[in-house]
């Protein structure tokens, strides 16, 4: 069988772009190289996408528009990407260089523009398969607000909050009436806890909001739970469909901020499984995460984050449709519990973009 191609999208011009790099470098080593030829695909801070050679992309943090990599070209409806000659560098050797035929993307962009949906339908728009959700799913599972307005409606538990938009004046007095102390606040579209804080007082909650606000002009302000923060991975397009087991979160202090998800990993400790939490627990939380995954329209993959309660109950908190990929990430440490290793889950997703697009585009496209 000749190789197939995969397309390593990364970066971003989200504030996850450097999460992106270090999940998309991870992806490029685990992936099957007697099976698949790489080639990465960087989007630069300013959006522009770039044809990165190995040697470069190994090396690079952070894309930056015109100091690395080959300019590229879209182009709808042939299933393909092209790199060309930018007519601001005659110069450069650009345009000799061919760039192959893509058989399948493998987007690892997290945050606005990665995961809301919009790549989703460029790539739809392309023609080529992808890793994760189709666009609607994408959208939805991003969005904080939309996710919880589906789940409620399908009975799931989450926690009340009340969503705010910029143009208007919050009331901090009856918020804090209506939800209690404390407060989780956070911009609706966002990952990595990037402009959520807590609030304790009325000025915590009003900084908050302000904070929030500069990330997105939507806000969400929740009841602060107590409970365990426990994650699932579920894996599979809707007509099949698979759930691992359960891992925890476990904070010293505070709560699961970007510092601790990124910058002190002592802060927060990943427990594979989770410890004492009963068989009757986990069948539940496997079953929401599950449910959760249906009801939100997603495919693919999901690492989906719930809390559970003392009492049993079972609140879901988020999906994370493109979830970090880092090598102590949850994702794919739950796989690997589960028996899949990091390669074989690789190949899985690659496969399970190349089956969705098939199944979809046997779809009848005429009267
Ligand atoms: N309602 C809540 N109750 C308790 N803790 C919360 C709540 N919402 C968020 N948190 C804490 O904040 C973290 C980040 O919030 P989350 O909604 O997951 O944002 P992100 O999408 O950026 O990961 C969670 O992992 C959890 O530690
Ligand atoms: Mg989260």
């Amino acid at each position: 069988m000749s190789k197939l191609t995969v397309a390593i999208l990364c970066g971003g011009t989200s504030p996850e772009h450097e999460v992106s790099m270090n999940s998309a470098r991870n992806i490029y080593k685990a992936i099957d190289k007697a099976k698949y030829d790489v080639v990465v695909i960087g989007v630069s801070r300013s959006g522009q996408w770039l044809h990165l050679p190995e040697d470069e992309f190994m090396q690079l943090t952070s894309i930056e528009s015109g100091n690395v990599g080959f300019p590229l070209m879209l182009l709808p409806g042939e299933e393909r990407v092209i790199q060309y000659r930018p007519v601001h560098s005659p110069q450069s050797t650009v345009g000799s260089q061919q760039f192959p035929k893509i058989d399948v993307v493998f987007p690892i962009i997290h945050g606005p523009f990665g995961e809301d949906g919009t790549l989703q339908g460029l790539l739809a728009l392309l023609g080529l398969p992808f890793v994760g959700p189709n666009t609607l799913g994408a959208s939805v599972g991003m969005d904080k607000d939309f996710t919880k307005r589906l789940l409620r409606d399908a009975g799931i538990l989450v926690a009340p909050w009340v969503m705010l938009r910029n143009h208007e004046t919050p009331d901090y007095e009856a918020i804090a009436e209506q939800l209690g102390y404390p407060m989780f606040v956070k911009p609706a579209n966002m990952g990595s806890s990037v402009g959520v804080s807590k609030a304790e007082t009325i000025v915590q909650l009003k900084e908050a909001i302000d904070l929030a606000f500069k990330f997105d002009t939507k806000v969400l302000v929740e009841q602060g739970l107590k409970g365990r923060e426990i994650e699932t991975a579920v894996l599979g397009n809707i007509e099949d469909l698979r759930v691992s087991g359960v891992g925890e979160i476990v904070m010293e202090k505070g709560f699961y901020d970007y510092e601790s998800k990124y910058l002190s990993p002592d802060a927060a400790k990943v427990v594979i499984p989770a410890e004492n939490v009963s068989t009757t627990d986990v069948e539940n939380i496997r079953e929401t995460a599950l449910r959760a995954f249906q009801v939100l329209g997603l495919e693919g993959l999901s690492r989906m984050d719930v809390f559970l309660l003392p009492d049993g109950r079972v609140f879901v908190n988020e999906p994370n449709t493109l979830p970090g990929f880092t090598n102590i990430s949850m994702y794919p440490k739950l796989w690997m519990e589960a028996g899949m290793s990091y390669p074989e889950l690789i190949d899985r997703l690659l496969t399970l973009a190349m089956e969705r697009h098939e199944r979809d585009g046997a779809l009848q496209r005429t009267r």
